[in-house]
């Protein structure tokens, strides 16, 4: 509710009960199914909601459904079943007030070609409602954040993919949202561009907002995200947190090694001792090999294909 939402902005407490409070999440994905014309069945059964302060990832390979999801959240595209509430605004009843709650980084970047950085960050800014005199300082201080310092007068036109990426960041958190929803936010950045973003979609966290974004990488995932779901031909097939996830997984530490024969072939095996796991390799006549913890890949791949992640047992 709106006027949830803004309590939640001023720091005002009601006495809620758990509906109440169940209301004022920024989001709530309750059994979305989305087929395409053509019979796809690109999300199926969907549920899940963030919390506020929160950043929640959505991991999984090509043609998953995450951008699918994501356009449904942002209103671009309609479910087939299922309902959406964005601070318990219903995203299909109602799509321009719950539209207005979010900040929004598409997978594919639209930028005015010929408007500068600084130009874009101040109108989109008076767009989201800042005064005149505000629009200027916060596109100066998100053209900082953002390291975009060198490129504030440059047309859009003429930024690199990853810089346009920057910048549809800047415009999504202009406003302080308090649900930001980016798809592939950090897909073609460099390493130092892709750490300035995670800190800026950290800031945001850390203010309150909630941060759903979509990624292919397990490091990123790991790294930046509270809770993460892993999503495969349209099924979330979990969502927890990365020790919860790995957890459930079942074996704490894996051993990698590789054996030489006719060809050199790697092996992981995985279990909840690793002096238990290094001793197994030692017998094995193994003198080269690597013990570290399942990592968010490791559960990542039990859960999609299963391979590489079958326990105790060693092809060896
Ligand atoms: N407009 C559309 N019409 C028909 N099918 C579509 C459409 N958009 C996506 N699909 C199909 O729906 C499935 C999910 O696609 P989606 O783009 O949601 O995946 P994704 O997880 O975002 O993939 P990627 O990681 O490549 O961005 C795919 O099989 C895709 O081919
Ligand atoms: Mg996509």
């Amino acid at each position: 509710m709106i006027s949830g939402a803004i309590n939640e902005m001023t720091g005002m407490t009601n006495k809620r009960d758990d509906a109440a409070a169940d209301t004022e999440l920024p989001l709530v994905v309750d059994r979305i199914n989305k087929t395409y014309k053509g019979g796809i069945e690109a999300n199926q059964e969907i549920s899940f909601s963030a919390r506020p302060g929160e950043i929640l990832g959505i991991l999984g390979p090509n043609g998953a459904g995450k951008t699918t999801l994501v356009r449904q959240i942002t209103t671009e595209l309609m479910p087939s079943s299922g309902s959406i509430r964005v601070f318990n605004v219903d995203v299909v009843n109602d799509p321009i007030r719950a539209k207005f709650m979010m900040g929004i980084v598409p997978q594919e970047a639209d930028l005015y070609e010929m408007l500068t950085v600084r130009q874009m960050l101040r109108i989109f800014g008076k767009l989201r409602g800042l005064p005149s005199r505000h629009a200027g300082a916060r596109a100066d201080e998100l053209i900082e954040s953002l390291r975009l310092e060198d490129h504030r007068d440059v047309p859009n036109l003429k930024l690199s993919g990853g810089l346009k990426r920057r910048v549809m960041v800047g415009i999504a958190t202009l406003s302080h949202p308090r649900l930001i929803v980016l798809d592939e936010p950090t897909t073609g950045l460099d390493p130092q561009s892709r750490r300035d973003l995670w800190a800026l979609l950290r800031e945001n966290r850390d203010r309150g907002s909630a941060i759903l974004l979509t990624t292919h990488y397990m490091e990123e995932a790991e790294a930046l995200c509270d809770r993460v779901g892993i999503i495969q031909h349209g099924r979330l097939l979990a969502l927890d947190t990365v020790p919860n996830l790995r957890a459930a997984h079942g074996y704490e530490f894996k051993v990698t090694y590789t054996t030489n024969g006719t060809e050199n072939k790697t092996h992981t095996i995985y279990g909840v001792d690793d002096q238990e796991l290094v001793a197994k390799v030692r017998d094995k006549g193994v003198r080269q090999y690597s013990v570290a913890r399942t990592s968010l890949e490791d559960v990542y791949l039990a859960l999609t294909d299963g391979e590489d992640s079958d326990g105790f047992t060693d092809d060896a």
